[in-house]
């Protein structure tokens, strides 16, 4: 068991932890009612098993008529405002106070709903992350974003709300597609670039086993560890996003519009595994990024099974549509978090975020789309 504790609550990296949720759940969310919210497909595998580990496990008596659960069906198209107001109205049909902490068992569609019921509820109440996707493991249940998507854009209604704690089981990764997974390692890549190359080189040297045979819960404890410390360090300087936490968008500014423009076929890590090789790129044209770097990345990401290029016939003018409808501008202008190389990033000058014009972003898009 690990545990990173530099954000002010604790982060638990345990495989088998699933068992421990009434021990956290109490020592740092002690409530009355407790509501379980979870996805239809994580339900199936870990519901049951949550509910009962925080009912026996209780050292206070929770018994299960304070333990509710709400389960939705899986998938991006129901973090929506619709799906907060109907799972808002249970809580309150449940009879639901202040003294109720809400348990968020899944991904990070998940993480970010259920946090941002969290959020809300009677002016905000305790929410425990339980990560079940690798990405949820490693960004989402960390750092306490919470929002929904609102047909404007992703996440772009929410609340800072932080997690009372956040308990990561890597064991629950075994019932994780292999897809889901790769999608999760993009995250994992980012922190590699972003903060330390080694963290890269730990990627591929886990990545057959990772793939070949999955019931690797502990194996995978010390790269999720690093993974999460890289985020966590840059969270406990920058919670609010002022200045150095833009350096996690880094791949998100294309990638985002990529994952738009490709109508959700794209996972979230997969457009953002094309995003980084694109933002690198950019960073290169602009004389920021030792030549190099975007090949490293490419490299990286390709090794994780990800891809590096867009989808055939996804137009450079339609992404770059997308993403100026994202939150990530200033004055109009499109803003980028780019790396100088493998394990820094630029922009300390201008607030980590680096202002480019339309028309040189188009070059590598076009470049992207044509696939030169
Ligand atoms: P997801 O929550 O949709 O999960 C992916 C799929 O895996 C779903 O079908 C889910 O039901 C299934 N699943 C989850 N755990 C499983 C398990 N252990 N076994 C079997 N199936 C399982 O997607 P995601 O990739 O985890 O998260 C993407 C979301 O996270 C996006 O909405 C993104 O905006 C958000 N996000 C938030 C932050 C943040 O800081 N708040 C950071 C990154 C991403
Ligand atoms: N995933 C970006 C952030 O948490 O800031």
């Amino acid at each position: 068991m690990r545990t990173i504790d530099t954000l002010g609550y604790p982060i638990v990296v345990s495989s088998g932890g699933l068992a421990e949720v009434a021990r956290i759940v109490e020592e740092r969310a002690p409530s009355h009612r407790y509501v379980i919210i979870t996805d239809d497909n994580v339900a199936s595998h870990y519901l049951d098993h949550v509910s009962a580990s925080l009912i026996e496990g209780s050292g206070r008596g929770v018994t299960s008529d304070r333990v509710h659960t709400v389960v939705i069906p899986a998938g991006e198209e129901h973090k929506t405002r619709e799906r907060w107001s109907a799972i808002t109205d249970t809580l309150l049909a449940y009879g639901c106070g202040r003294d109720t902490a809400i348990i968020a068992l899944g991904g990070g569609v998940i993480g970010d709903l259920a946090g941002f019921v969290a959020a809300t509820y009677m002016r905000g109440i305790p929410v425990v992350q339980i990560p079940t996707t690798l990405l949820a493991m490693v960004d989402a249940s960390v750092g306490g974003k919470t929002a929904v998507d609102t047909p404007a854009g992703k996440n772009t209604v929410g609340a800072f709300h932080p997690p009372a704690a956040v308990m990561i089981d890597p064991a629950t990764l075994a019932s994780l597609p292999a897809r889901e997974l790769r999608s999760g390692l993009a995250e994992v890549i980012k922190h590699g670039v972003i903060a330390d190359r080694s963290v890269i080189d730990e990627v591929e040297a886990i990545m057959p086993a990772l793939l070949a045979a999955r019931a690797l819960g502990a194996a995978l404890e010390p790269m999720i560890e690093r993974s999460v410390r890289i985020k966590a360090d840059v969270v406990a300087a920058d919670e609010r996003e002022l200045g150095l936490r833009k350096v996690l968008n880094f791949g998100h500014t294309i990638g985002h519009g990529v994952e738009a423009a490709s109508d959700y076929v794209l996972l979230h890590g997969e457009a953002i595994a094309i995003g980084m090789v694109a933002e690198a790129r950019l960073a290169e044209n602009l004389g920021i990024a030792t030549v190099g770097t975007a090949a490293a990345i490419e490299d990286a990401v390709t090794r994780a099974g990800l891809p590096s290029r867009a989808p055939d016939g996804m137009a450079a003018d339609r992404v770059l549509a997308l993403m100026r409808s994202d939150k990530k501008q200033r004055r109009g202008v499109l803003e980028y978090s780019l790396p100088k190389r493998m394990g820094e990033m630029a922009g300390e000058s201008s607030g980590w975020a680096i202002a480019v014009d339309d028309s040189i972003a188009l070059e590598v898009l076009r470049a992207l789309a044509n696939r030169e």
